[in-house]
């Protein structure tokens, strides 16, 4: 969700912006801009749509060396070309790009704006016109930007180029994320290491309510008081390969294929020298201290989250709930004494579970957080950190963070179990070993999944899936897939519940898919599959070696009841991964999502 690049130093600015934007584009946007700086002025290039978009309006006669760029994800203001970012002052010499929400910006505008005429519906362009405003009024630009960010509410990355200084980029963040990139000679600004990896992997992080002044060779940081601040660069440790498609058509397909080798590395990276999951003595004690267990998150990973609750309070021993981070801060439940609070967030940026942390940290609680990225927002800010070691993903679409969080809440829920004394009755490290050999024999049948999603969802405009337990939270997960990516509406169901209402919907030939993995409902489920049939349902069920029988889909490699998750969920995301491309959708950037939602 919105990206922004920013660039000083000796050459040519637009290339290396352009390239940064294409690499944060799948954070979500739609549309994007850039503003150079040269002798001549400022130019500013922005249109409505695809980067391909704004590459084309783009003059290329325009040489700079300082430029700021953005990929708009549209709040405040439908998605066009006037409201997309570069935004101007009045005179057209400050020019800025802001990510975040500004709480306060009618606000603001009536009480500074009051002689200016707006271009555009944006919170953005009223920071822009604040900072004119106060430099004619006589402050320093310097002075002008702090002060109009110390009176911002709400969140924003923001990068500033100011007409009548060609060597400064004005750089400052509260609660979106941030990056200064450190060069020989340049320096960039990135709201992602990513973005700028071709260009540098020495990184400084800003902190909120910070301000940056960024020359070609030199970074100096302040806060919104004006006090200087020293931060030493951290090198970013992502490979510039990890963050290319290669030979795969697009990233959702090569993210899909991952997820074995992400369940090995997960192992060797929790594993201690006798070869025992180990997780921090910290991680430890704070579950071992809670009474209860609070998952909040958001998406996929709050369906990774139910599946959780399952594996920690079946294997642990921990009562858990889940949460859902943008209702719990508005309507908390009651709470237990000794409450830990883990946030599973495949980014570690996800405002509204951001939100609840900045909520339940004033309440004095424990935190930990569950997150693919190093140093993003809510590991930073919680107790407790655990990585998913998933390597970057790019997709819209989570799919190898999604096994990654059953994984790590796995290890956790064994961990609680050896700390509290109690036998976890499963051998996790061979268990997950077995299941990554069998998600690696699922992902190497595409073409089934390929033939059903022809057969199953070819014509239809609408698909149900259901599970009983666990695969329950599974089907939850692969309707939202198929939603996602393929625009089919699709909706996951308790098995028993449908009957409840929902099967009112069914008719000739809808498609139902159905999970069986679990032997304790396996006669259940297919009960349940019965009764839709009965009304039209076309079924396909896909279930697990054991419980399988004839006329069954696809058989699933027998895993640990308590793993299914990880082995059921692979061919249901290949079966929405056909159905969008069979549709011709844009599989990896979606329509209308953001990958990173910033905003709550
Ligand atoms: C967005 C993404 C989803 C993701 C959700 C939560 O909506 O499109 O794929 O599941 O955010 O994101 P998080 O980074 O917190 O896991």
């Amino acid at each position: 969700m919105c990206g922004i690049v920013g660039y000083i130093g000796e050459q040519d600015a637009k290339d290396i912006l352009i390239e940064g934007l294409k690499k944060l584009e799948y954070r979500g946007y739609d549309s994007a801009g850039i503003g150079l700086l040269n002798d001549d002025g400022v130019h500013v290039f922005k249109e409505k749509g695809r980067i391909s978009a704004l590459e084309a309006a783009i003059d290329r006669s325009v040489h700079a060396t300082v430029g700021i760029g953005h990929t708009r994800w549209a709040t405040h203001g439908e998605p066009n070309r006037e409201n997309a970012h570069p935004h101007q002052s009045a005179s057209g010499r400050f020019t800025l790009v802001h990510n975040g929400v500004i709480d306060n910006y009618e606000k603001l505008r009536n009480e500074y704006l009051a002689g200016v005429q707006l271009k555009s519906d944006t919170d953005t362009e009223v920071i822009v016109q604040m900072i004119e405003v106060f430099v004619k009024d006589g402050m320093a630009v310097e002075a002008a930007f702090r002060k109009t960010l110390s009176l911002l509410h709400g969140s924003y990355a923001i990068a500033m180029i100011d007409a009548e200084n060609p060597d400064a980029l004005f750089v400052g963040k509260n609660k979106s994320p941030l990056l200064v990139g450190v060069g020989a000679g340049f320096n960039v600004v990135a709201s992602d290491a990513m973005a700028m990896l071709k260009v540098t992997d020495r990184f400084i992080e800003l902190l909120d309510e910070e301000v940056v002044i960024v020359s070609r060779d030199h970074i100096r940081i302040m806060t919104l008081a004006g006090e200087t601040v020293e931060r030493a660069p951290f090198k970013a440790e992502l490979d510039a390969s990890d963050i290319e498609k290669g030979t795969y058509p697009h990233y959702m397909l090569k993210e899909i294929d991952e997820q074995p080798a992400v369940i090995r590395r997960l192992l060797s990276a929790y594993q201690d020298e006798s070869g025992h999951i180990r997780l921090s003595d910290d991680v430890r004690q704070a579950v071992l201290a809670s009474d209860r267990i609070y998952i909040i998150a958001a998406g996929t990973s709050y369906h990774a989250g139910l599946v959780g609750k399952q594996l920690l309070e079946n294997i642990g021993k921990v009562p858990t709930e889940v949460h859902i981070a943008s209702e719990f801060g508005y309507n908390m439940p009651l709470l237990s004494k000794n409450p830990l609070f883990i946030f599973i967030s495949q980014s570690g940026e996800t405002a509204d579970s951001r939100a609840v942390l900045v909520q339940v940290k004033k309440l004095g609680f424990r935190t930990l957080t569950i997150t693919n990225v190093p140093g993003s927002t809510l590991s930073r800010e919680a107790d407790h950190t655990l990585l998913l070691h998933a390597g970057p993903e790019i997709a819209v679409a989570s799919t190898k963070a999604y096994t990654a969080q059953i994984a790590v809440l796995a290890m956790l829920a064994v961990e609680a179990a050896r700390a509290k004394g109690i036998d976890p009755n499963i051998d996790l490290e061979k268990e997950l070993s077995i299941a990554a050999n069998a998600m690696q024999t699922l992902v190497d049948q595409k073409e089934t999944m390929e033939a059903l999603a022809k057969e199953y969802l070819a014509a239809t405009r609408n698909c149900f899936f259901i599970g009983r337990a666990v695969d329950y939270y599974v089907a939850l997960e692969a309707a939202l897939k198929l939603k996602e990516i393929s625009y089919i509406q699709a909706e996951g169901f308790a098995g028993g519940e449908l009957k409840h209402g929902t099967i009112a919907l069914i008719e000739e030939g809808t498609p139902v898919v159905a999970i069986a993995t679990q032997f304790h409902v396996n006669g259940n489920i297919r009960s349940n599959v019965k009764e839709v049939t009965a009304r039209g349902a076309k079924a396909c069920i896909i279930s697990m070696e054991g419980l399988n029988e004839e006329g069954d889909r696809l058989v699933l490699p027998e895993v640990h009841d308590a793993l299914t998750p990880l082995v059921s969920v692979v061919p249901l995301q290949l079966f929405a991964y056909y159905a969008a491309l069979h549709r011709g959708n844009d599989v990896d950037k979606p329509r209308n999502l953001a990958k990173s939602v910033t905003v709550e």
